[in-house]
């Protein structure tokens, strides 16, 4: 292949240079369009074209269902690997040996109190209050209890931010959680291991002790590391380009926090449970649903079903599926909200126009089932993705950070009114 891409513009050639990543994918590098042709843009609504970043996290490959964390296949770091172990992976670049892992865990582990303060804040929110924009304000308010975290010149801080974070957002989500049910708010055990103590601060009822079910331990420890990270999807892109007017971690998270609540985004996994149980209330047709989601002239879509990148399967909900099915034979739990899931898509993998259009079910189509079998409220499901993508968020945040990259600022194309005179207001 050549490495240069030519570009004719009124009979005038530019050369750009191509660039070829360590997975063969191919990149028209211009940088130097601009001002090379004297003001000329690309434009690319949705970024479906646009590479904003060169990144050595995770590799996504849409058209076979490739997903690698530093080059680690999701598959095997699913199988093999703890969240723990994955976050320092995904955050330093490494798999962590022994010393480095009991290093990170201890580090986290001493920060794992948030100031009492952050409780009147949280107490401030009515009951009713969404639970990712709780998680969002309280991810904020943390730069002012931690002014330092604003340093984002020094590796120091920046690991002091990373491990503080770490510690602190699962007691957020936690209090946010019981706020959300009337249970006093506590602190986690450091006794316990990263995805034990998120289970026992959630869960645990202030008259009885909290048993692990290690079923459900493994299963969020599998949930959390499959929503890791995922290159730059939308609330990640939110995180580096907040973080890239150097906005300090907190801030950055709290702007990715609110960019993963929308459904066709991390909110998916609540939109799917809610539309199964909409499905279920109107007597289990699948069909007038599937009739639906085709029907142009109505806006309902399938939610769960269908990927920016992954047009051939996503290798997330694989693995979600058998272990969705793991949890709910092993707590033995009949859900006929798993059977409308599975009538819908066996006939949607079975449909033209979902065929067609390479729309499949997604890692949030199993998800909800998973989380609504461990008896986690719908409107906590996005949080439990905000959980697992935390490492991810702070892992190219802090890669945006030491490659020192420019402010994010995107163009556009004007097309609006071109200069008119003012008129009063009698005028109007
Ligand atoms: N149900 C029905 N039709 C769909 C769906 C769906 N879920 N998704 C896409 N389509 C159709 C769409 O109408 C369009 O049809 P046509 O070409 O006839 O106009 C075609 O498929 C392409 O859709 P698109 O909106 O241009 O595709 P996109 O890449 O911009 O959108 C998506 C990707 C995920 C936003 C979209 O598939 C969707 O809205 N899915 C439902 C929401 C969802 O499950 N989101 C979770 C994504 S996975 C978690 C995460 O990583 O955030």
């Amino acid at each position: 292949m050549s490495d240069k891409a030519t570009l004719e513009i009124n009979g005038e050639k530019y050369e750009f240079p191509i660039l070829v990543g360590s997975e063969k994918e191919v990149a028209i590098d211009i940088k130097s369009l601009r001002s090379a042709t004297g003001g000329v843009i690309t434009l690319d609504p949705g970024y479906k074209n646009t590479g904003s970043c060169e990144s050595a996290i995770t590799f996504l490959d849409g058209e076979n269902g490739v997903l690698r964390y530093r080059g680690y296949s999701i598959e095997e770091l699913a199988e093999k690997a703890d969240f723990l172990e994955v976050a320092y992976l995904l955050i330093f670049g490494e798999l962590p040996t022994k010393e480095q892992l009991d290093k990170f865990d201890k580090d986290i582990k001493s920060h794992s109190v948030v100031d009492d303060d952050i409780k009147k804040i949280l107490d401030a929110f009515p009951k009713s209050a969404h639970p990712m924009g709780v998680l969002s304000s309280l991810t904020s308010a943390l730069t002012a209890f931690y002014p330092t975290s604003v340093d984002v010149t020094s590796e120091e801080q920046m690991y002091n931010s990373i491990v503080r974070i770490l510690a602190k957002f699962p007691v957020l989500v936690a209090w946010t959680l019981r706020k959300k049910h009337g249970l006093p708010l506590d602190y986690g055990d450091n006794k316990l291991s990263y995805v034990e103590n998120i289970l026992k601060m959630m869960f645990k009822s202030p008259s009885s002790d909290y048993e692990q079910n290690p079923i459900l331990v493994n299963a969020l420890d599998k949930l959390l590391i499959l929503h890791a990270d995922h290159e730059q999807n939308c609330s990640t892109s939110t995180v580096r380009i907040a973080g890239s007017s150097h906005a300090g971690l907190f801030v950055s998270l709290a702007s990715g926090i609110s960019a993963l609540w929308g459904p066709l985004h991390g909110g998916a996994n609540q939109a799917v449970l809610e539309m199964l149980e909409a499905i279920k209330a109107d007597g289990g047709d699948t069909k007038k649903y599937m009739a639906k989601a085709k029907d142009k002239n109505d806006p309902f879509r399938l939610m769960g079903f269908g990927h920016r990148v992954y047009k051939n399967f996503d290798p997330r909900a694989k693995i979600i599926k058998a272990a969705a099915d793991e949890v709910l034979n092993d707590l033995g739990i009949d859900d006929p909200i798993l059977d409308i899931a599975k009538g819908l898509a066996k006939e949607a993998l079975e449909d033209p126009y979902f065929i067609d259009r390479k729309l499949y079910p997604n890692v949030d189509f199993y998800s909800g089932i998973i989380y609504r079998a461990m008896g986690i409220p719908v409107e906590m499901f996005t949080v439990m993705f905000a959980l697992g993508r935390l490492p991810g968020w702070i892992a190219q945040w802090r890669e945006m950070r030491l490659r020192n990259e420019p402010i994010g600022r995107p163009r556009q194309l004007y097309i609006g009114e071109t200069l008119r005179e003012f008129k009063t207001i009698e005028k109007r």
